[in-house]
Parts: structure tokens; C-alpha cells; sequence
């Protein structure tokens, strides 16, 4: 049998996909996959060297753009909304990690997280929707966590940030999809090899000891992450909406 070297319903060609947090691990590795998909890629960070590096490694096939800004920024905020052209793809990716037991917690310690990891992403994707900049058949992917199901120590303000955020996509399918046609999606990765993870203070054993857990036998790599966004900005996902997409190498099945 032949394949036609034409069929690819993973392609993100003619697409416009906003990435935020692309400065960086996960985000940016989705900032180049989606580029060699043929997508458009608008990309965001607030560090605008390493938001730079991102843009060098953009397959050139199609137009870029980059915005530096802080999201928890009403004015940065609001700028990228005025500035980016319509979008076909939203990738809510930007966050901070945060651990520290419960009694320890104090309210800047929440607030901050909050703002960065649900606040802004809730507010970017109101915004947009508010503009009209998200196209109809768009397809907006949050990036969650599996700290979002309470199963990491000491991670109660991280987890429920994420479990927040993967809630606001839920209403989002059920308020905006039904009347804009725009899919609604979150990915809630494992441990995954970024920055994110070497500011954790876990010695180098209990990192390998922790990697033990996994049925794949290690911790994801960014681009792990990357495939599964392009795949549900893709038409290759155009039924799927509301759904938490779990990738961690096997480990919620196991916990
Ligand atoms: N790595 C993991 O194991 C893991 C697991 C589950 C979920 N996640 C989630 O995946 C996402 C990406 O994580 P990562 O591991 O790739 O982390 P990372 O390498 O630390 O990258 C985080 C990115 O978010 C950006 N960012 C943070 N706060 C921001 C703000 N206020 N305004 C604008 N941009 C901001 C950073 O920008 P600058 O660098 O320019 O400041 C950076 O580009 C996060 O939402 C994280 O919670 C990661």
C-alpha cells in the first residue's frame, strides 16, 4: 500500500498558534514543534534573551512573532491582546512551580502562584475572547499539571492552581464551545526535564529514586509534552473538547 505523502491531519499549516511561556522548557519546545508543523507561532515570555533564543530555533517555513511581557501585567497583559493577529491555536502554558508544606504557607506565597499559574491564563483567554482574536474552530490548550490530582508532597498551592486552571477549562467548553465552536482542551504532564524542575530542591537520589515510580522508566522530556499540544491543536483533534489529557509516562495509572 502507498502513503500519500499529502495526508496529515497533524499539520498546523495556515494556522496562528500564541505560546506563552515559550522563553523557556515546555513552551518552548512547543514553539518549535509547532513551527516545523507549518503554524504561524506567536511566542511570549518575559525574558526577552531567551525569548529571543526561542525565535532563532522557529522553523522558518512561516511568519513569527514575539512579545515580551509578564502576564500578571494588566498592561503587558493587555498589550499582547491589542497585538497579536487572530489566533487559531491558544497554548496557555506560562507558570511557576512553588513548594511548601501547608503550615509554612503565608498569603504573598499564593497569591503569587495564583496570579501567574490561573490568574493570567484566565485573564489572557478572557481577553482574547473579549477582542474577538480567537477564531471560530480555534483550539486553546491549558497546561495543567498531575499536581493538579494532590499527588505530590508539599505542592498544595502549585496542585491547586492547576487543578483551578483545568476547572476553568471545563466551563470554558461548556459556556464557549457550544457558541464559538472553539475546543477547550488541558494537558497535565508528569515530571518533565525543564528549568521548573532544576529550581526544585530534590537531591540528584531523590530525583532517581522518584524517577523509579514511572512505568516508562523516566521523566518526560519538553518535546514529549510539545507532541501532545500539536496533536490537539490539530485537526487531527477537531472532536475533542473538555478533556484533561494526562501525560506522565503511565504514573497516574500507577498511583
Ligand atoms: N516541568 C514539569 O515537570 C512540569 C510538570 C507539569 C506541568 N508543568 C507546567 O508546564 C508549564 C511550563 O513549565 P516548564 O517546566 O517549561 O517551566 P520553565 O522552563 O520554568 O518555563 C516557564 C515559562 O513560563 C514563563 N513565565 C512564568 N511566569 C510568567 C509570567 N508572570 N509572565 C509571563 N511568562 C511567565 C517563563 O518566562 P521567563 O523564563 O521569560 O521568565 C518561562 O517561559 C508550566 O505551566 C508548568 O507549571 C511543568
Amino acid at each position: 500500500m502507498n502513503e500519500n505523502p499529502l495526508y496529515n491531519p497533524y499539520s498546523l499549516k495556515g494556522k496562528t498558534v500564541l505560546i506563552t511561556g515559550a522563553s523557556s522548557g515546555i513552551g518552548r519546545a512547543t514553539a518549535v514543534a509547532c513551527s516545523k508543523m507549518g503554524a504561524n507561532v506567536v511566542i511570549t515570555g518575559r525574558n526577552i534573551e531567551r525569548l529571543h533564543q526561542t525565535y532563532e530555533q522557529l522553523d522558518a517555513i512561516a511568519t513569527h512573532y514575539q512579545y515580551a511581557g509578564d502576564l500578571t501585567r494588566q498592561e503587558d497583559l493587555e498589550r499582547l491582546v491589542e497585538e497579536v493577529p487572530v489566533l487559531d491555536g491558544l497554548v496557555n502554558n506560562a507558570g511557576i512551580s512553588y513548594t511548601k508544606p501547608i503550615g509554612f504557607l503565608k498569603p504573598d506565597d499564593i497569591r503569587r502562584v495564583y496570579e501567574a499559574n490561573l490568574y493570567a491564563p484566565m485573564l489572557l483567554t478572557n481577553n482574547l475572547l473579549k477582542k474577538k482574536k480567537i477564531a471560530k474552530g480555534a483550539s486553546v490548550v491549558f497546561m495543567s499539571s498531575t499536581a493538579a490530582f494532590g499527588c505530590s508532597n508539599a505542592n498544595s498551592t502549585y496542585g491547586t492552581s492547576k487543578a483551578a486552571l483545568s476547572d476553568f477549562m471545563h466551563y470554558c467548553n461548556k459556556e464557549i464551545t457550544p457558541v464559538r465552536h472553539i475546543r477547550f482542551n488541558a494537558i497535565h504532564p508528569g515530571m518533565v526535564r525543564t528549568e521548573l524542575v532544576a529550581n526544585l530542591t530534590f537531591t540528584e537520589e531523590e530525583l532517581q529514586k522518584d524517577m523509579a515510580r514511572y512505568p516508562l522508566g523516566r521523566y518526560g522530556e519538553p518535546v514529549d509534552i510539545a507532541n501532545a499540544v500539536v496533536f490537539l491543536l490539530s485537526d487531527a483533534s477537531s472532536w475533542i473538547s473538555g478533556v484533561s489529557l494526562i501525560v506522565d509516562g503511565g504514573l497516574m495509572n500507577r498511583v
